[in-house]
């Protein structure tokens, strides 16, 4: 039997399922007789050490990953700040710059004899793991994790069945606060730059407006839905909102950008919910659902997901394979080349099911 030693980090936004990766990846793993250790919030445990306590590798035994399936969030922390390649650090002046720290990962591997990371994380993640292990050499397994949906190469992440199921309870609810008060009701759901889980979340929770990143809309498409929908008796509209929505020949709305840090996205819900109340004349309230569609126990499909990709992970690595993302390609897992998938972003297709299905039901897509 080959004795191995592999790392395992979670990195970007959290999402249900982390943990139940992280509990397949160190079963399977330990039960080929190999060490795994985590690091803590990304690469964070490794380049900023004296930051943690108990320091910032923690061994992934059996017993540290009892009975963490159903829970949310991740045991190893995560970070949408730690990019090894692009760090911030402050200058002798004060300001903050990017510095390329993936040398001392290098080092820092072949000084713990560590041959295997498996990265778990969304887009932007997969493709820092993708370039860590080109530079270093350490070969990188990828698990795709995201509640966005939005990776190339794999039919569905984990974390997006539960964002999506619980977004869809949300809309549900707010159909009878809506009707009771004669409202309009716009939810802003997460998303970036897909519409996903606007897009799902919206067809199965019966809303009558969906606007997605990727089809710009026209205010006046949804002001005439809503008022045909009063001229027809139904006194309320339910208008979803994926957050990186954007007005034709209009912008994403950004919250904010700060150094070693993805754009934040948010406030779409609020202006479509301004736009809707003046336009209308009906009374709008909006809804930013946000991060609560990335907390909770992941739904069973996840859990499966999670403890498929793991085990496949481990048996990529027992294989030979090296530097490939875990994929589902039903009904199999596959294996896709780390680097045919880096940087690249699956959108909502317009050609396809999804949006067939919206505009025969008569949904308005704000175009
Ligand atoms: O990528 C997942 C995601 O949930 C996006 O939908 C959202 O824009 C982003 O994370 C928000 O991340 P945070 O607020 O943690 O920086």
């Amino acid at each position: 039997m080959t004795t191995r030693k592999i790392l395992v980090n979670t990195g970007g936004g959290d999402a249900p399922g982390l943990n139940a990766v992280i509990r397949a990846v160190t079963l399977s793993a330990v039960n080929l007789g190999w060490e795994v250790w985590g690091i803590r919030e990304g690469y964070r445990g490794i380049l900023a050490p004296d930051e943690f306590p108990n320091g910032g590798l923690v061994q992934l035994t059996k017993d540290a990953v009892r009975g963490i399936t159903h829970r949310g969030g991740t045991i190893l922390g995560t970070t949408n700040r730690g990019n090894p390649l692009k760090y911030p650090v402050q200058n002798e002046a004060g300001e903050w710059v990017e510095v390329d720290r993936c040398g001392e990962l290098t080092a820092f591997f072949k000084e713990h004899d560590f041959d295997t990371l498996v990265a778990i994380g969304g887009d932007g993640s997969l493709s820092i793991a993708n370039d860590i292990g080109l530079q270093s050499g350490i070969n990188v397994i990828g698990v795709p994790k995201t509640i966005d949906n939005d990776l190339e190469g794999t039919i569905a992440t984990f974390g997006f069945d539960t964002a999506i199921d619980f977004a869809t309870e949300c809309i549900d609810r707010l159909h009878t606060t809506a009707a009771s008060h004669n409202r309009i009701m716009v939810v802003e759901v997460m998303g970036r730059y897909a519409g996903w889980i606007a897009l799902f979340a919206g067809l199965a929770g019966t809303a009558d407006a969906i606007l997605i990143p990727e089809i710009p809309f026209d205010i006046n498409k949804v002001v005439d839905k809503c008022t045909d929908r009063v001229a027809n008796g139904r006194n309320f509209s339910i208008v979803v909102v994926g957050e990186g929505a954007k007005p034709i020949g209009g912008e994403i709305s950004i919250i904010g950008k700060t150094i070693g840090q993805a754009e934040r996205i948010g406030g779409m819900g609020q202006q479509v919910a301004h736009s809707l109340g003046e336009l209308t004349g009906q009374e709008t309230r909006c809804v930013v659902l946000g991060h609560l569609l990335r907390g909770g126990s992941p739904t069973t499909r996840d859990r499966m997901l999670s403890l498929r990709f793991g085990t496949a992970a481990v048996r990529a690595i027992a294989e030979g394979k090296r530097n490939v993302m875990v994929a589902l390609q039903p009904p199999e897992i596959s294996y896709i080349p780390l680097n045919e998938i880096a940087g690249k972003m699956k959108r909502v297709p317009l050609d396809g099911d999804a949006i067939k299905t919206a505009r025969s039901m008569g949904i308005c897509l704000g175009d």
